[in-house]
């Protein structure tokens, strides 16, 4: 008898992608942590249906993500946004689930039981229109929602933020792309949130802590920049003086929105150096930024301020930034080293 698995999957002549030469619908599904979303999005970059459920008030009531509640949210919702994805591309587009080119669904890195849900859904969505199944790694995934709505294309010298990561990746081309360097210690979200937590900030903390430092006094504070060789950061040190910082009002009320301005000085103008001068090195005139911490209001800002020396500045919009399931589906268009593989298994970490 034959394998069930390389019967149904042998679909390797199907050409996905910018060289395929034909308009492609992709359907991609995100499920790595607290947001369930489904989306369809045309030739990587034209949105036809994009639907997210968040599971943020779950979650503040326990002031962080647990893992075992998320997936189980994540069951709730899955069915629900598949519909709505479908039913926005037939009403906005006239698609219909028979149209689609292929199915995608993240793989990793993110919590397992989570990224279970999305990644069999789009499976089965794949065996069930005979259609071919693309894994999506969710960290390209995050720099690949700058393709969407834009021209931009490779090369060009790319930040991602985001909770579980910081990285600055020389992106070469669609499918070529090379870490120079990452946190050594915590990311930049995760730093955000801790900080958010150590001044009584509610969850979710980075969003919260961009509003106040927006009204404070980014000089008010001097807090100390973590030299680390490189393109290497580390943001730990940075997180402990701040803590110091709170302990020393002993109880007495605290300038919260100046400390905020302060940690948020930092953080930035931190990133934008090392960013700037990876763009340097490599002579790239593109810039990228891509996680959910770029949608931070002073990490934008210092970042785009060097489109007044002579860079072109790209960062998804608010709503491509955080999870979303548009940018999965564009990075299966044009990450073509993924594809079609209905074993892929999913994965916690960057292995
Ligand atoms: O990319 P993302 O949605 O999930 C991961 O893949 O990790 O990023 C979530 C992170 C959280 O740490 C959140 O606090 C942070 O992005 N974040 C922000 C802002 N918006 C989201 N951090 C600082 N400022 C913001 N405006
Ligand atoms: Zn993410």
């Amino acid at each position: 008898m034959k394998n069930i698995k390389e019967t149904l999957f042998t679909k390797k002549n199907i050409e996905i992608g910018p060289e395929s030469g034909y308009d492609n619908y992709i359907m991609a599904i995100e499920s790595s942590c607290d947001e369930t979303a489904c989306a369809i999005v045309k030739n990587g970059r034209e949105v036809i249906a994009n639907v997210v459920a968040s599971q943020i008030k779950t979650h503040a009531k326990f002031g962080g993500v647990i893992p075992e509640i998320a997936a189980r949210e994540h069951l709730d919702s899955i069915n629900i946004v598949i519909e709505e994805a479908f039913s926005q591309a037939k009403d906005i587009a006239g698609i219909n689930p028979e149209d689609i080119t292929a199915f995608a669904g993240t793989v990793g890195p993110g919590l397992v039981g989570c990224l279970l849900v999305g990644l069999n859904a789009a499976k089965t969505l794949a065996l069930v229109y005979d259609k071919p199944f693309i894994g999506v790694n969710h960290l390209n995934a995050h720099l690949c929602g700058n393709y969407i709505d834009t021209e931009l294309k490779p090369p060009f010298m790319a930040l991602l933020v985001s909770g579980g990561h910081t990285q600055i990746i020389d992106v070469k081309s669609y499918s070529e792309q090379y870490i120079l360097g990452e946190t050594i210690d915590d990311a930049v979200g995760e730093a955000y949130d801790k900080v958010a937590r150590l001044i009584g900030l509610p969850y979710p903390g980075g969003p919260r802590l961009d509003k106040l430092a927006q009204e404070g006094n980014p000089k008010a504070f001097h807090l100390p920049e973590a030299k680390v060789d490189g393109y290497n950061f580390s943001f730990s040190g940075l997180k402990t003086a701040v803590l110091r910082l709170v302990k020393s009002f002993d109880g007495k009320e605290m300038p919260v929105n100046d400390i905020c301005a302060s940690f948020q000085e930092c953080v930035s103008s931190t990133l934008l150096k090392k960013l700037k001068r990876a763009a340097e090195e490599k002579g790239y005139k593109q810039i990228v930024i891509a996680g959910g911490v770029a949608a931070n209001s002073e990490i934008r800002r210092k970042i785009f301020s060097l489109e007044k020396e002579g860079y072109s500045v790209f960062a998804p919009s608010m709503k491509y930034c955080t999870d979303n399931a548009a940018m999965v589906a564009s990075c299966a268009y044009f990450n073509t080293n993924t594809f079609d593989d209905i074993n892929v298994e999913v994965f916690s970490r960057v292995k």
